[in-house]
């Protein structure tokens, strides 16, 4: 099959590139970075380089393809993110459409069932919506859980004040994924010929935050490590306060901490729950953080 990639060497798109060519498929990767062309190639893979803002490079890009992924990159410097990732959905339907692609795995997120109050996951519901809109157009939307690999944001609390937080509490729960295990699933789906537009979930493992924070401790050397649960205001000083993470996008994230307190962000997973979790466990993630704790 001949499939098209968005995503570039994202921590989703390398390993799944990877899957696809060694399954014997023609892939495409897109990269907004010219000097991301030779290790795209170095992988067996065509580089497609430009913009994903830019519709015309995009319906060039999934033009010929039998399937395309689509995903939303981060860009916390947007001025209005909700918009900013509807936009980029909205110029995926648009390419999708002028270059006859039929099938289409989009990246979205846990709790893009819900229309608002999840923060930065609202944008991914409009996408879903926008594209369920297609004619003709098989879509599956891929909703992974939380990414074990946010975990690397909170290195530097605990090295500074050697604790761990957020605005939700230890007893709370963590649905949570490895984006290896994402890449298998959106691989596995993209050689599939499903039709309609449906969704399915990834998740690689579910825990309570205190388990969560005695897994990650004990991997650094510090059993004893502690879980705070700070006030929705100190969270957003918490993230402002390096002066790298903008207000707008602070508050978006502490809109998410408020979800997984109430624990809605998980209410239609818990109904639609995959068969299979993903193979990465946390106890394998901590070997991870650990290289990335120590270096
Ligand atoms: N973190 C979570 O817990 C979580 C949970 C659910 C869903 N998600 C979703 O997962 C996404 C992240 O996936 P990921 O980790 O695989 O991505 P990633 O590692 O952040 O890679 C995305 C890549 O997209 C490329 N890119 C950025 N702007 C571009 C542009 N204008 N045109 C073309 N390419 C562009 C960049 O590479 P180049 O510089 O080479 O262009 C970037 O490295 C998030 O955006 C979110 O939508 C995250």
């Amino acid at each position: 099959m001949k499939i098209t990639l968005t995503g570039s060497l994202g921590n989703i798109t390398k390993p799944l590139a990877e899957i696809l060519i060694r399954a014997g498929h023609e892939v495409t990767v897109i990269s907004s970075n010219a000097d991301k062309k030779t290790a795209i190639e170095a992988l067996g893979a065509k580089a497609s380089i430009g913009s994903i803002a830019d519709i015309p490079f995009l319906t060039n890009s999934f033009k010929g393809a039998d399937a395309v992924y689509t995903m939303v990159p981060y860009n916390f410097g947007a001025e209005n993110y909700r918009q900013y990732v509807a936009g980029i959905g909205s110029n995926y339907a648009k390419a999708i459409k002028a270059s006859g692609v039929k099938r289409v795995a989009n990246l979205s997120s846990i709790g893009a069932h819900l229309e608002n109050g999840t923060g930065p996951i609202t944008g991914l519901h409009d996408v879903e919506q926008i594209l369920n809109q297609l004619d003709n157009v098989a879509v599956k939307h891929i909703r992974p859980a939380i990414f074990y690999i946010n975990f690397f944001f909170d290195i530097a609390l605990i090295k500074g004040q050697n604790i761990m937080g957020n605005n939700y509490g230890k007893e709370k729960r963590l649905v949570m994924v490895h984006p290896k295990d994402i890449a298998t699933v959106v691989a596995s789906e993209l050689q599939q010929s499903f039709t309609g537009k449906s969704y399915c979930y990834v998740v690689s493992e579910e825990r309570c935050i205190s388990d969560i924070v005695k897994i990650l401790g004990s991997a650094i050397g510090k059993p004893e490590l502690a879980w705070v649960q700070f006030t929705n205001e100190q969270t957003f000083a918490g993230m402002t306060m390096s002066g790298i993470m903008p207000p707008t996008i602070a508050n978006l994230y502490v809109e998410l901490g408020t979800a997984i307190d109430k624990g809605i962000l998980w209410e239609d997973y818990d109904k639609n729950k995959p068969v299979k979790l993903g193979n990465t466990k946390l106890v394998d993630f901590a070997k991870e953080f650990a290289t990335v704790y120590n270096n």
